[in-house]
């Protein structure tokens, strides 16, 4: 039997919905979300991604700035930028898209960003509260993933999660948010030996390592959950996960399609940030 196929544009749109209704809400009590998203640089795969935040934000009635700087501006001047918005009560969210150009340093940026204005859920304390498992601004790819599962009654609680990959931006904290979920969860990486088997052991699969087509069907249990992060252009121009999806789909009880599984989700969490910012913000 062929898999249930997770739409994440559907399951987005429901959650963008809720966070219209809640944002309508919060200003009508005198708080109107804003993200303020900052982009150094002409890389055209990050105007593309900077614009549709915006989008988003517009079309959930959210204030939104787009800061465009040129390619030569100093850290200096971003950090004197940042410090800016830190201060400015009508911005709850703030987001500097990466990558940022070579002579920049990534992670003064990112640490100079407010905890509690740190929507992309990159700032060392963020990652620290969710280590601990505080209700802090969660990373979005990962909290979108968890949705997703949520959303399609796989809750994590009790399940075997394997996660192939340990980046910062998708592996760790996917694994530590399957964990906060009572899911058991194995982390599996490029020195993993006998990875197939591994995998094969997962009620959940979680796949974010940047290689496609990797995960075939003999690295699926038959019904398991599988979730594709990964998005790689081919040299036709296509687009494709790290699972390869036509061989797997047969196997999996559920699987996630590349493009329209995990990608819309990103966005949906990043306005689900804003809004819950914004909500702290007047306490
Ligand atoms: N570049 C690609 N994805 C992201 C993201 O989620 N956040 C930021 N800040 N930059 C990105």
């Amino acid at each position: 039997m062929s898999a249930q196929i997770i739409y994440g544009k559907q399951i987005s749109d429901s959650i963008r919905e809720e966070l219209r209704a809640e944002a309508d809400r919060l200003k009508a009590e005198g708080v109107t979300p804003g993200l303020v998203v900052i982009i150094v640089g002409e890389d055209p795969a990050s105007q593309v991604y900077v614009r549709n935040k915006a989008k988003a934000c517009e079309d959930l009635g959210y204030y939104s700035e787009v800061v465009r700087l040129p390619a030569d501006t100093t850290q200096a001047d971003l950090l004197t930028l940042i410090e800016r918005y830190n201060a400015d009560d009508a911005v709850h969210g703030i987001l500097v898209q990466l990558p940022l150009p070579k002579h920049i340093e990534e992670k003064a940026i990112i640490d100079a960003i407010a905890v509690e204005k740190d929507v992309d859920g990159f700032h060392p304390e963020s990652v620290g509260n969710l280590m601990i498992g505080d209700d802090a601004l969660l990373p979005c790819t990962p909290s979108g993933v968890i949705e997703l599962l949520k959303r399609t009654g796989n809750s994590p609680a009790g399940k075997h999660a394997v996660v192939i990959g340990r980046s910062n931006i998708v592996g760790k904290p996917v694994a530590m948010l399957l964990l906060r979920e009572n899911a058991t969860v194995t982390i599996c990486h490029s020195r993993t030996p006998n990875i197939e088997e591994m995998a094969r052991q997962a009620d959940i699969l979680v796949v974010g390592v940047g290689v496609p087509k990797l995960v075939k069907k003999n690295w699926v249990k038959p019904g398991a959950v599988v979730i594709d992060v990964g998005v790689n252009r081919l040299p036709d121009g296509k687009l494709c996960g790290d699972v390869d999806y036509e061989d797997v789909v047969e196997t999996a009880g559920w699987i996630t399609p590349v493009p329209g599984g995990v990608g819309p989700m990103t966005i949906t969490m990043l306005m689900a940030n804003t809004l819950k910012s914004a909500k702290l913000s007047k306490k």
